[in-house]
């Protein structure tokens, strides 16, 4: 995990980016949340993007988003969108940079709790307990692709998890 850039991947609601920022946090460096920069570079979340122009539109968005932020290279913790591991040309752009991906695996329980919970977050594409179901299910696939794997419960707060993340590594 030494010098190489850290990205965090899982399904909406894992705590992608909360375990991101305390990560960066104990690693004394810069974060970055991909929906957030996307947000400030197109003037909108994808949430709008997403509801306005469509899916498949928010993807061209967050892969060249995806790209320019791997060019920068103070961005040592990235925390990915949901969907961003998910798309084959994302991954090459991630291996070609040589991330380290960790997966927060998190049951959909947890998740769809979250996802609930967190009024001020739109999720598109989570709109009912079914269809968020069937996207966790449909992804986990390409989620084991990542390099690492935290299984999480619920008891597990940001700082256990990246207490073993750093202790693994
Ligand atoms: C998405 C997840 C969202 C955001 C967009 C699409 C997805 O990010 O990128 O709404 O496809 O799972 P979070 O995982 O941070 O909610």
């Amino acid at each position: 995990m030494k010098d190489r850039r850290i990205v965090i991947v899982g399904f909406m609601g894992c705590g992608k980016t909360t375990v991101a920022k305390e990560l960066a946090r104990q690693l004394g460096c810069d974060f970055t949340d991909l929906d957030s920069f996307i947000t400030e570079r197109e003037g909108r979340s994808p949430a709008d993007i997403i509801e306005l122009d469509g899916e498949a539109r928010f993807r061209e968005i967050e892969t060249v988003a995806l790209r320019d932020a791997l060019q920068e290279d103070n961005k040592r913790v990235v925390a990915l969108g949901g969907g961003t591991w998910t798309v084959p040309v994302n991954r090459s752009l991630m291996n070609a940079h040589e991330c380290f991906t960790i997966w927060l695996d998190a049951p959909f329980e947890l998740c769809w709790q979250r996802i609930m919970a967190s009024s001020n977050t739109v999720r598109p594409l989570a709109p009912d307990r079914e269809t968020a179901r069937n996207r966790y299910e449909s992804r986990a696939e390409s989620y084991e692709l990542a390099e690492r794997r935290i299984k999480l419960t619920e008891s597990d707060t940001p700082e256990t998890i990246v207490k073993e993340l750093l202790r693994q590594s």
